[in-house]
């Protein structure tokens, strides 16, 4: 295509844009999506349709004709619920007027914090590997991801000492994402309480997505806005997607100091304006009626956990035991392909999808991300398929 008149010396594309690489996981759902027969065990989403009783409640609002925008802020019953909710589960106050603000699901709340306080050039440290938009949305804001190694060994859990010997006079923030997507991992309040020290001896604001914070097995998620003096200095982000599979909804929220709300909610007022309101009038049955729908799921996803878990091992592919989310990180080394090329081997020739670990960041490199939030069926004749396909690599 000619370029428009006048633009020949310079870029259509502007340099934060141009800075991001695309999504590794794009690519694979996109070949993906010009075959047939295949299981994915690709993207990350629950496989449960919306329990009835949410869906029950929007389509009630649209008979009653809830079709118009809400307050930028969110339905002051979503706000009020939320913080009801998060009282009951970490004992946290927030002032739903002014410390609470509900977004586009967390994928808007992370866009939001991040742009609401880094200035250009302020860094942003980022355990590796973690969520592709971690990375972005810091780029897009300004700013430079620092990324912290983190590995098989150490659980994935992000090391303090290992933080520190990255902290700079630039360093503004420390992203976390626990329990973890790719790894599973869960970081216990053990190794949470010199991260929290660290950001208080060093001024630094924590963003904390506990969009998986329901989905643990086991063991216990820590909320790092709980640590002692963390509230103030925590972006919390949490949403619907997940728990409550709710991933079309489009629904999250952040709980934060009012200055930070505020300044989020300048950004969201003049992007976004509100968040879908039927979205939230689901959101508001989700946590007042949701409990038996997301235990339920939840009982579901540990019985799968465990087949994947030992389907991996059985196979010969080293497979760390992820206690939250819905993924599984198995080392692929063993058959001497590179992430990638395991990832498109194997769907190709057996039409199995799974993400190449390299999409995560540079920690990644040698494993794959298998999501169990499919059926158990599906999940047995995936791993029978794998089961073949690595027989042939070794
Ligand atoms: C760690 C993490 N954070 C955020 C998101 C985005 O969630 P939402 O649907 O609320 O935008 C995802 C989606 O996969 C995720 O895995």
């Amino acid at each position: 295509m000619d370029k428009p008149a006048g633009t020949d010396k310079r870029s259509l594309i502007s340099q934060r844009a141009d800075a991001l690489s695309p999504s590794g996981i794009r690519r694979f759902f996109d070949l993906l999506a010009s075959m047939e027969g295949v299981i994915s065990l690709g993207v990350g989403e629950p496989d449960y349709t919306t329990p009835w009783h949410i869906r029950e409640a929007a389509i009630y609002s649209l008979e009653k004709g809830y079709t118009m925008y809400t307050s930028n802020l969110g339905m002051p019953q979503l706000r009020q619920a939320l913080a009801t909710d998060l009282k009951a589960r970490y004992g946290l106050e927030y002032d739903p007027d002014t410390e609470l603000l509900i977004t586009v699901g967390v994928s808007e709340a992370l866009d939001l914090a991040m742009r609401a306080v880094i200035n250009p050039g302020d860094e942003v440290i980022i355990p590796d590997p973690s969520y592709v938009s971690y990375n972005s949305c810091v780029i897009l804001a300004g700013g430079l991801p620092v990324m912290v190694p983190t590995n098989e060994q150490g659980g994935f859990e992000i090391d303090a000492a290992d933080i520190a010997a990255r902290l700079t006079d630039k360093t503004r923030a420390i992203m976390l994402g626990y329990p973890a997507n790719p790894t599973g991992a869960v970081m216990p309040r053990r190794k949470l309480e010199p991260i929290a020290e660290l950001a208080a001896s060093r001024n630094l604001l924590l963003i904390s997505d506990e969009i998986y914070a329901r989905l643990v097995y086991g063991v216990e998620h820590t909320c790092l806005a709980t640590l002692p003096g963390m509230q103030k200095r925590t972006i919390l982000l949490g949403g619907f997607s997940k728990a409550y599979s709710m991933t079309g909804w489009r629904v999250g929220y952040a709980a934060a100091d009012a200055e930070i709300i505020a300044a989020m909610t300048k950004i969201h007022q003049y992007t976004i304006m509100c968040a879908p309101t039927m979205g939230q009038v689901a959101a508001i049955e989700a946590l007042q009626d949701g409990e038996d729908s997301v235990r339920e799921m939840v009982e579901d996803y540990n019985r799968r956990r465990l087949v994947m878990v030992k389907g991996l091992c059985d196979i010969g592919l080293d497979c760390f035991e992820p206690k939250g989310a819905f993924y599984t990180f198995p080392s692929i080394r063993s058959t001497s392909l590179t992430s990638e090329e395991f990832a498109e081997k194997l769907l190709v020739e057996e039409k199995v999808a799974v993400v190449p670990g390299s999409a995560f960041g540079e920690c990644g490199e040698g494993y794959v991300r298998c999501c169990y939030a499919t059926s158990l069926a599906e999940i047995e004749e995936a791993l029978e398929r794998i089961r073949r396909f690595v027989s042939r690599c070794k």
